[in-house]
Parts: structure tokens; sequence; C-alpha cells
């Protein structure tokens, strides 16, 4: 009898995470198991709704954003008997193993699926590039290149009418996205929920431009720290110049991966296997320093999420 193993995507969906959906399930064809996809996130587990993946059914996603396993975030799941419900739905179908691609909310369901009998390896899928103990997030790269994008072709315009433009970008706990994307741009500050920024800095920066002769402004704000309209009103109130504001929002999840964003996916859901098949359960695939390596969740989960100070000094220093 094949081994069988399964997979599922959960939390906020992230471009890449269909390439990795796809490694998992031809890794596990190579090695001879079945894969089974479970839908929606661990709703699925609880309610049985779950399919058997062939070589085909994932062909023509790596290029593709989203999950077609789809997505959810389950409040029955957070409870020991939906977990109990879970672990005994994969045991009758005989399911060893799970890949968990997801953030840190979607691994504490991969830890509680483990302690219920049921391994469960996490493969770290986010546009925040906030797992502790990984240097990057399936997604971020792709969120990133959309973000500067759109700040880019914002800059067509405010420079046309000599505008400041607010852009709130996604990340409620996590400045990820805004200062990557903010250096990319060269964005004149960048609000982060990391480094607060005193509002009286970014209109002293503002005025700084404006009297050496810049055209325009672009400032980026997680939405963390608070809302573009609310930085924006303020900044007028401040300064008395007119301004515009952006809300990128969800298009930031959307899109097809970067190429950098399918190979990650296919390494660390490829190692995610590995590590499934070895009875792994409550571990993760990290990048750290390079290279793939495994994690254990609970013991990640007590540090802080990587911060990469010289990235938000190099932004300052380069943005004056
Ligand atoms: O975690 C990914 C993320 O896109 C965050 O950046 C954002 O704060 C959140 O999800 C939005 O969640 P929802 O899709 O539930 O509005």
């Amino acid at each position: 009898m094949k081994k069988r193993i399964a997979v599922l995507t959960s939390g906020g969906d992230a471009p890449g995470m269909n390439a990795a959906i796809r490694a998992v399930v031809r890794k596990g064809i190579f090695l001879d198991c079945e894969v089974w996809g479970i839908k929606e996130g661990f709703r699925g587990t609880i309610a049985d709704d779950m399919i058997k993946m062939e070589l085909g059914s994932v062909g023509d996603i790596i290029q593709r954003g989203g999950t077609i396993l789809r997505t959810a975030r389950c409040d029955e799941f957070m409870t020991p008997e939906g977990q109990a419900k879970a672990a005994a739905n994969l045991k009758r179908r005989g399911i060893e193993g799970v890949v968990v691609i997801g953030g840190d909310g979607s691994f504490r369901g991969a830890v509680d699926l483990t302690a219920a009998g049921v391994p469960a390896v996490g493969v770290p899928g986010t546009i925040d590039n906030d797992i502790p103990g990984s240097d990057n997030t399936i997604g971020f790269d792709t969120a990133v290149n959309t973000a500067a994008d759109a700040i880019d072709k914002i800059r067509d315009t405010a420079t046309s009418h000599q505008r400041t433009f607010v852009v709130e970008l996604m990340g409620r706990h996590s400045g990820a996205i805004a200062l990557a994307a903010g250096l990319a741009s060269g964005a004149e500050s960048i609000l982060i929920p990391e480094k607060p920024m005193s509002l009286d800095e970014v209109c002293k920066r503002l005025d700084a431009g404006h009297k050496r002769g810049k055209l325009h402004s672009i400032i980026i704000v997680a939405e963390g720290v608070a809302s573009g309209f609310e930085v924006a009103a303020e900044i007028k109130k401040r300064t008395g110049q007119e301004n515009r504001v952006i809300v990128l929002g969800h298009l930031q999840r959307g899109g097809s991966p970067t190429a950098s964003d399918r190979i990650m996916a296919s390494c660390m859901a490829s190692i995610a296997v590995d590590l499934v098949l070895d009875g792994r359960g409550g571990q993760m695939v990290v990048l750290k320093n390079g290279t793939y390596q495994a994690m254990d969740i609970a013991e990640a989960m007590k540090q802080k999420p990587h911060f990469d100070e010289e990235r938000y000094r190099l932004a300052r220093v380069l943005s004056i």
C-alpha cells in the first residue's frame, strides 16, 4: 500500500502557493506516494473535503497566482474538538502527514495537528515576509514587485503634477513589503510598524525636498501604522500642501509569481515532502543565509520575525 500525504494552503493567499502545491504533488508522486489536496485550508480537514491529486491536476499552475486548493481562516480548527475531528478524518483516510503552506497562524495549526496525531510540516507562504526563522517567504518577492511597479506608475503622475502621494501598502504587523518596495522605488519616507517615524520628520523631509526642487514625493505607509488617508490628512494640515492617496490593498496578493518565488516555492515544498515522510511533524522549511533548512516551528515562534535594520538605514540615507 502506498504512503499517503496531503497538502493544504491556509491564511492569506500568496503568489507562488500554486508552485508549492505542484511541487508537493509531483515530488510525492515521484517518491511513490499518493497525494491528497485538502480544500480551503484547515476547514477541509474538519469537513473531510479532500481530493486525490494526480500529476495532471497540478499542470499549468506554476505561473498562476492564488491557490487552486483555495484558502480560509477556520475558527473551528482552533478548538481541541476541531483538531481531534480533523486528525480523525485524516487518519481514517490513511493520511500520514500534511504539508501546510501558509503564514504563522497556519503554522500554529500545523503544530496543533501534529499534537493531535498527524505530523504536519510548514512551508512559509505569505506576502508579509514575517515568519520568524526564515529570511524569505513565498509571495513576498512578487508582492514587492507589484507594489514597486505601481509606485513607478504613480511617480509619473506625481511628477507631472508636482504632487505628494501617500501610498498605503499591506502589512499589519510587518513593514517588510513597505520597506522593500520603498527602497526599490526611491520613496521619500517609509512608515512601518517596526520603526516609528514621526510625522514631523516626514514633513521636514517633504519640505527639504521641495526646497531643493523635487517635483514630487512618495510617502509609503504600511497599513499597520495608520491608514494612508489619516496620514495624508495630517500632512496636509501641517504643510498646507495638497496630496493624493492610493491604497494598493489586495492587489498586492495577486498576479503571476516571480521566477524567484516559483523557485523558492518548488525547493521548500520538495524539502517539506521529505520531512513529512520522515515523520518530522511540527517542523517547517526556512531559508536561512542562502540555504534551505528544517526548523522547529515552536522554537521559531519564540523569536521575532527578521527585520533588516541595514536596509532601513539605507532607505533613509538614499532618500535625503
Ligand atoms: O497576511 C497577508 C495579508 O495580506 C496582510 O498583509 C494583510 O494585513 C492581511 O493579509 C489582509 O487580510 P484579509 O485578506 O483577511 O483582509
